[in-house]
């Protein structure tokens, strides 16, 4: 039988430096759609927000002069990327596209750099919101209008002064290799990146970056995006909490297909694939009821793109960035294969001679070792989780010495894993390690080319 295929809710990712306005932006584009009834409404999902196409529409900007056949954006928002690398799906970022925050006044940190080279990596389109223009000294604030109306009420100095700024983002952005231009100059989004100017906090410019997003989904990924929404639900874990009444849960991500109370699902653990059945679907309730005793209401199903937490037994072990597929007629063996599989594919090339690396999760991992690839810096063994005494040993006995590292990114390091530094026999070993990837491989550079003369 022909399974009928829809256009999914494209998921967006919300990328950049701390405090530089991404959680701002979606409680305005939440504030700023005033709805009354359930059709069409924003709707808050597990580590998610829905903005259906209407409530996008009535937003206004140039919108209306777009054909529209997505049903609307899923915004993932979580602090710097974390989001963006523990979503896989099938081996590649389960985000179909990324808006990159970046404080106009403040430029490029290194977070924005950071969240620009996992995107070109992973090969993600993206639009750049250059935020806060509010705060150009003089701007005149014309609330919730769209870019170009609210810069035509602005002095030439204000003008000039935004000019300036966005083309400062542009060369900050050819220096990593994008084309970019202010979003209205723009006429092929395949080969120039749009900015936007926005504020979060007065609403300007929102219109325009809904609008250049659901402009790259149509043109560039409506094929990608057809789904089954009357398949085995999968998606992957974003997070794993434990819920006070519920027991253990997962917060999930769920890119096609549905999920139903009652289906037996497969998630990976840390060394175990685990077979298991639903028990609750929950939604978080409507923001007016959040003082509720009840904090989530529970669905019977729910269909992708959408934010759930699962709840259901024997869920500890179970981690982060997992895969989770849905068994229904009879092809569980199949499922737990691709599981397994999904886990195991990690693309790194790995050699006799490298680095040893440490991440997280499999996707911190993943975005690490594309980074180093990019840097022709050898890969020795990749494995999530805390730098071991066992990762010393073998990095302080690699025949290169310019290799004798570890590079630990979202990771701790073990005690015991620094008693064995300390041992004279592996006091060359060094360990880098942070939260910045390209801090890490900039730190790693210098500590081997200093050993190098
Ligand atoms: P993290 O989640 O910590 O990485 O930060 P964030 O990027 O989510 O930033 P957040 O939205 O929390 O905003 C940080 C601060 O900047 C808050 O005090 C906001 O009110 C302020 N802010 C955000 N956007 C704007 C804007 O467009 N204009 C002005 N004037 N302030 C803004
Ligand atoms: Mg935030």
């Amino acid at each position: 039988m022909a399974k009928q295929s829809t256009i999914r809710t494209p998921i967006v990712c919300v990328m950049g430096h701390v405090d530089h306005g991404k959680t701002s932006l979606l409680d305005r584009i939440r504030g700023s759609s005033v709805v009354s009834t359930e059709e069409g409404a924003i709707t808050q999902h597990i580590g998610a927000t829905l903005v259906p196409i209407d409530a996008i529409t009535r937003m206004g900007g140039a919108l209306s002069k777009v054909s529209v056949n997505v049903p609307g954006l899923l915004f993932i928002d979580t602090p710097g990327h974390h989001a963006f690398t523990t979503l896989r799906a099938r081996g590649g970022a389960l985000a179909d596209m990324a808006i990159v925050v970046v404080d106009i006044n403040e430029g490029f940190r290194p977070q924005t750099i950071e969240a620009l080279q996992i995107l070109r990596n992973y090969k993600t389109p993206f639009v750049i919101a250059a935020n806060k223009i509010d705060r150009i000294p003089g701007w005149r604030v014309q609330g919730n209008q769209p870019f170009l109306k609210t810069f035509a009420q602005q002095n030439e100095r204000v003008q000039g002064m935004l000019e300036t700024k966005v083309y400062e983002l542009v060369g900050k952005l050819s220096d990593l290799g994008f084309n970019s231009e202010r979003f209205d100059r723009v006429s092929d989004f395949a080969r120039n990146i749009c900015i936007v100017p926005t504020s979060a906090l007065t609403g300007e410019g929102l219109p325009d970056i809904l609008m250049v997003l659901i402009g790259l989904a149509q043109r560039y990924m409506t094929e990608s995006l057809k789904v089954s929404a009357e398949g085995p639900g999968a998606g992957t874990v974003l997070e794993v909490k434990e819920e006070r009444g519920l027991g253990m849960t997962l917060d999930v991500i769920l890119y096609d297909g549905n999920l139903k109370v009652g289906d037996e699902i497969v998630v990976a653990g840390n060394d175990q694939i685990i077979e298991t059945k639903v028990r609750s679907l929950l939604k978080p309730r409507p923001m007016s009821e959040i003082l509720i005793e009840e904090r989530f209401e529970r669905v019977k199903s729910v269909t992708a793109a959408a934010g759930i937490k699962v709840a259901a037994p024997k869920l500890d072990g179970v981690i982060a960035g997992s895969p989770l597929q849905a068994v229904r007629g009879g092809n569980r063996d199949e499922v737990i294969e691709r599981v397994r599989h999904e886990v195991q594919d990690i693309e790194v090339n790995l050699s006799d001679v490298g680095v040893i690396i440490r991440a997280d999760t499999i996707g911190a991992l993943e975005a690490l070792s594309k980074e180093l690839e990019g840097h022709q810096i050898q890969v020795m063994r990749a494995t999530v989780g805390p730098v071991t005494r066992h990762d010393v040993i073998e990095a302080g006995t690699i025949k290169d010495p310019l290799y004798s590292a570890i590079i630990a990114f979202n990771t701790p390091v073990l005690p015991d894993a620094i008693d064995a530094l300390v041992d004279t026999s592996m006091s060359h070993v060094s360990i880098f390690e942070g939260g910045v990837i390209y801090q890490l491989i900039d730190d790693y550079v210098e500590w081997r080319d200093e050993k190098k003369q």
